[in-house]
């Protein structure tokens, strides 16, 4: 796909969030900042009797990457597992996005959303979060 046609998709989720709002007692929620703007993802679960996700919402405030990154990982995370949710990674994110190549700054941007979910995914199984330099979590 071109450039503009992901840039599209991107600016198509910042408007129309699939996925926005919030979950009455969910089973996982976190929310995290990005310090460099204060831009905001809240991302909830609800899970069902299997551990998978039935119900994922996130909701927030930010640029347009960092808001269609978290629609579209609530959309990768819908129905997984906490051991699938456990192997997203970065790169998963960034090929959905189209953005391989994202500047430092931007790269933050595009993985707040993953951060968010990873934290609450292992604060829910009673694990550590290990942040790497770059925003990107390690697991
Ligand atoms: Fe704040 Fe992108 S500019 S998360």
């Amino acid at each position: 796909m071109s450039e503009d046609l992901y840039r599209e998709i991107i600016l198509d989720y910042y408007r129309h969030p699939r996925n926005y709002g919030s979950i009455e007692n969910p089973d996982i929620k976190a929310k995290d900042s990005n310090p460099l703007c204060g831009d905001v993802i809240e991302i909830q679960i609800q899970l069902n009797e299997d551990n998978r996700v039935e119900k994922v919402r996130f909701n927030g405030k930010g640029c347009a990457i960092s808001q269609a990154s978290a629609s579209m990982l609530t959309e990768m995370t819908q129905g997984k597992t906490l051991d699938e949710i456990r192997n997203i990674n970065k790169e998963n994110i960034l090929e959905a996005m189209g953005t391989p190549d994202l500047g430092h700054t931007r790269i933050k941007c595009a993985l707040l959303s993953l951060k968010v979910l990873k934290t609450g995914t292992y604060s829910y199984l009673g694990g550590e979060v290990e942040v790497d330099d770059h925003g990107g979590v390690r697991i």
